[in-house]
């Protein structure tokens, strides 16, 4: 018997920033985080399972790329799957279909933005391997656990609308979960920009750069230990009430103060380019012209911007970025217009 099936993962955007590990195995953080799924239509992975009695061992393939299955985080993940599997099926008799877990899989998944350009390619990754595996092995329920696992911003991306990733207590980790804040349909007047002010592959990854800054940034511990639970209260807050002028600079402030850390970090990290800096310039003088917060910027682990707004200023907002960067961004090309959406 053979078995196949294909599901698509959104990205995620933080706009409280995941940077810190307590575990780096279980992948654990050092604070709580809070972000914005992305709507599909254009930053999305797409994974197909397969599982097959001919299949020698398990495989995958990364954008046409078979890469190594032994990677300990992909291992993490199907470890995981397959256990809760077992479990389901021992507990479930014989009305289970249990004949996906005596087999081997063979997994491909495909990017449609540039992978490592700073656009949470792993956490849609991750996210959509474990969904898709779940599927495949007929597992239901909490798998946000699992996708942690993975990446950690992953979790985030199972469910859709605005995302908490709730750091935890547990040293096991099983209280360390994404949970919905309100779903996509709540705030349908939000827009998101990507401005691609690079499509090159970052030069410290997300991985090995906050286990540095962990090491060596006090502003990093500061901001874990005392700004970032206060911030946490304040962006759900700000989200419900849909206050945009408050999400905004929220947003703004803590992009910022992340890639403080990573200017504290030693040696320092620099993920922000000319181009990021002029477009951070701009945004505060749109801002400021008209004495309110229309705008917002965050940046990841790269110098791409993703820009938040509201639907009335996108064609304003739009023509000064064309005006302002004719050839920096996208390559002349154009920017992508997103909205909030929903989960894998
Ligand atoms: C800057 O989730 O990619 O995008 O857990 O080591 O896989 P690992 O790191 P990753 O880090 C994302 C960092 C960030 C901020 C965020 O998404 O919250």
């Amino acid at each position: 018997k053979e078995n196949m099936i294909t599901c698509t993962a959104p990205v995620n955007i933080a706009v409280i920033k995941y940077w810190g590990k307590r575990n780096e195995d279980l992948i654990l953080p050092i604070n709580s985080s809070l972000s914005v799924t992305l709507h599909q239509d254009q930053l999305k992975t797409t994974t197909t399972v397969a599982t097959s009695r001919s299949f020698q061992e398990d495989r995958i393939w990364l954008n046409g790329k078979e890469e190594d299955i032994s990677h300990p985080r992909l291992q993490s993940c199907l470890r995981e799957i397959r256990r809760l599997a077992r479990k389901r099926r021992n507990n479930a008799g014989p009305g289970f279909d249990a004949t996906a877990l005596s087999h081997k899989v063979h997994i491909c998944s495909i990017n449609n933005f540039p992978t490592a350009a700073g656009l949470a390619s792993s956490a849609a990754g991750f996210a959509c391997l474990v969904y898709t595996l779940a599927r495949v092995f007929g597992v239901e329920g909490e798998l946000s656990g699992i996708a942690r696992q993975g990446s950690g911003s992953a979790c985030r991306s199972m469910y859709g609308g605005f995302v908490q990733w709730i750091m935890g207590q547990q040293e096991d980790g099983k209280d360390s979960l994404a949970q919905q804040v309100e779903p996509e349909s709540h705030w349908p007047e939000l827009r998101i920009l990507v401005l691609v002010a690079s499509a090159e592959r970052k030069p410290v990854g997300s991985t090995s750069g906050m286990q540095t800054s962990v090491q060596t940034s006090s502003l990093l511990k500061h901001r874990a230990e005392s700004v970032v639970p206060g911030r946490m209260v304040e962006m759900t807050e700000a989200v419900r009430r849909k206050d945009f002028a408050a999400f905004a600079e929220l947003t703004m402030k803590d992009s910022n103060q992340f890639h403080a850390t990573c200017l504290d970090t030693y040696p320092p990290i620099f993920y922000l380019n000319n181009v990021s800096h002029r477009i951070i310039s701009m945004v505060h003088r749109y801002n400021r012209h008209y004495g309110e917060t229309r705008v917002a910027y965050t940046f990841d682990a790269g110098p791409n911007a993703v820009i938040f707004t509201l639907q009335q200023h996108i064609p304003e907002f739009v023509q000064m970025v064309q005006y302002f960067f004719p050839p920096e961004i996208n390559g002349g090309q154009f920017i992508k217009g997103l909205s909030v959406d929903q989960a894998p």
